[in-house]
């Protein structure tokens, strides 16, 4: 049965019965709660690499603008246990907001360059506040290794840099985004898409399939590849966007010519609720590979 932990100093009991007695690995999946199977996917992940896992839910408003949905963000913690219970969780840490920040924090974690750009440049401070989070949940949890999805690939490349720029002694394992049959990739805020909203919510994934189809037939050009995405998302009639990009992956910076890896990433409003993927293209020579 999965255990449900409220209280830092509750884990740090637990923690030291789990390394002492056992010496046990712990896998760590941070989440924000409202599990769908693209989390569920990271704790199978974990499940079959560490002898512990531990997940943690924890809606982290540093991590949301003022006009963003803080308040709104959907919250069902009986459900996620249920869930996580199905796949073999062994505790999940829900702390209170009073918990993780008795006080409002003096000591932030800022991490440069490689966020100013795509969610990073639409949601300001948005990265610090996951940078921060996360260092805390690390330093709390006392993870071997932490798994992230791809879906949130600038957030893996924030967290790497973080880890390598302290010296964090833990793993990060990135694991495929995971998506429903049409393509849309699983997300907690896809419960607020209306019915046809939903069904519009396919070009995002339908916009990066003709970047494939196109880098595929030999296609390099960065502005063309661009040009040929946004046509297929505004094909939409609610799709707003937020932005298409092609930058290095993971470093962020510019390219105008594919010949190195990249990533491609979109964040798309559909009838207001804002929605993003990605795909990472590796290049070798005039072999491409295709992460999506
Ligand atoms: P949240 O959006 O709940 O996502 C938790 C983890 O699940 C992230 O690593 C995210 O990339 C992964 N995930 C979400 N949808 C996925 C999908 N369709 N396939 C695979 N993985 C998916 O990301 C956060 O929470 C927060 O920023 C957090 C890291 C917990 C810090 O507050």
């Amino acid at each position: 049965m999965t255990q449900v932990i409220y209280t830092i100093e509750e884990w740090r009991t637990k923690y030291e019965e789990i390394k002492q007695l056992k010496g046990s690995r712990i896998g760590f999946v941070p989440t924000m709660g409202y599990l769908h199977d693209g989390h569920l996917s990271l704790a199978c992940e974990a499940k079959q690499n560490a002898d512990v896992v531990v997940m943690s839910i924890f809606i982290n408003p540093l991590q949301f603008g003022p006009e963003e949905d803080y308040e709104q963000y959907p919250r069902d913690l009986e459900r996620d246990v249920e869930q996580a219970d199905r796949v073999g969780v062994d505790y999940i840490f829900a702390p209170s907001v009073e918990e993780m920040y008795p006080t409002k924090p003096k000591t932030t974690v800022k991490i440069q360059e490689i966020t100013e750009r795509l969610c990073g440049a639409s949601r300001p401070g948005h990265f610090d506040g996951v940078g921060t989070v996360v260092s805390k949940l690390f330093h709390i949890i006392q993870p071997d290794t932490a798994y992230f999805g791809q879906k949130d690939a600038q957030q893996v490349a924030v967290i790497q840099q973080m880890v390598q720029d302290l010296n964090f002694p833990v793993h990060i394992v990135t694991c495929p985004t995971f998506r429903e049959d049409d393509g849309l990739a699983m997300s907690s805020r896809n419960v607020y898409l209306k019915e046809k909203d939903r069904q519009e919510a396919v070009v995002l994934f339908e916009a990066l399939q003709r970047v494939k189809t196109l880098m595929l037939e030999g296609e390099r050009d960065v502005k063309t590849l661009l040009d040929e995405a946004q046509d297929v998302v505004s094909q939409a009639p609610s799709a707003d966007i937020d932005y298409i990009h092609i930058y290095r992956y993971p470093s962020l910076e510019d390219i105008s010519y594919i010949d190195t890896d990249v990533i491609v990433a979109l964040a798309v409003r559909i009838g207001g609720t804002r929605l993003i993927d990605n795909m990472i293209v590796e290049v070798v020579g005039k072999e491409v590979s295709f992460r999506v």
